[in-house]
């Protein structure tokens, strides 16, 4: 169900050793659109101005549970034996160490959602806030560790709009070292995707929406607002 965008490539040929292209058996990098009527229904009640906060904190949680299983596809498993009430039959582990890392704030608001389904996951948050001035990204938070990467990180924001705030995350990921990254994201901006892209071609990124473009104050347009503001009921009259 996931359509593989028009910006898929193929991991650069020559990476660096931190940086190596992707695990065994992962993906290549590129842009993975999922398309499905849930997915179309959530995102219109997410749009829809007039939606309250639980509404739409509900709506965040469960695309990001769609997202999620269509981003964990490709996770390796190794064999294994469990005893039923019956008898004993084959099952699997995942693999290797997963660390989800939400943007804050508003990354926050998928963190439950995927550690129901991956609940051996390890959460470091890192704090980005976007200047409003500039709309260049601003941190207040790090406490991603220096040494003994992950095995997948997995960057989960709601909305990639400029994709500077998805880029200051995916190059401290480069930094610690971790060999295969996805981005989960429920709306972007075509010309956000485009720079990260660019100049992320190895990560996996998971979109549910590709939006037209930035207005003037670089809003996705047509968007749905401020995602933080609308999860953390913060939105300024007006
Ligand atoms: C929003 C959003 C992303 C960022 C996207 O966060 O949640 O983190 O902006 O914009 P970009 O792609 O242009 O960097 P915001 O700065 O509003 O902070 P918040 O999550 O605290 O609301």
């Amino acid at each position: 169900m996931a359509t593989a965008a028009a910006t898929d490539r193929e991991p650069p040929a020559e990476a660096s050793p931190r940086n190596s292209g992707s695990a065994r058996g992962a993906r290549p990098g590129g842009v993975f659109q999922v398309e499905h009527p849930l997915i179309q229904y959530h995102l219109t009640r997410m749009r829809d101005e007039t939606t309250p906060a639980n509404v739409f904190r509900m709506s965040v949680r469960r695309l990001t549970m769609l997202l999620a299983y269509e981003a964990t596809k490709d996770l390796p498993v190794s064999a294994t034996k469990v005893q039923t009430p019956l008898t004993e039959t084959a099952g699997v582990t995942i693999d290797g160490r997963v660390g989800l890392v939400p943007i804050l704030r508003a990354g926050l608001g998928m963190v439950d959602q995927v550690l129901d389904l991956l609940p051996m996951a390890e959460v470091w948050h890192l704090g980005l806030y976007r200047d409003e001035a500039t709309a260049q990204p601003v941190r207040y938070y790090d406490k991603l560790p220096a040494q003994r990467p992950v095995d997948v990180g997995m960057i989960v924001d709601p909305m990639l709009a400029t994709g500077g705030s998805v880029m200051a995350a995916l190059m401290t990921l480069r930094e610690w070292g971790v060999r295969q990254v996805k981005v989960l994201s429920l709306i972007a901006a075509r010309e956000g995707i485009d720079v990260v892209t660019a100049q992320f071609p190895e990560a996996q990124i998971y979109i549910c929406q590709i939006d037209p473009e930035l207005n003037d104050r670089k809003f996705i347009v047509p968007g749905l607002g401020d995602a933080g503001d609308r999860i953390f009921n913060t939105v300024e009259p007006g």
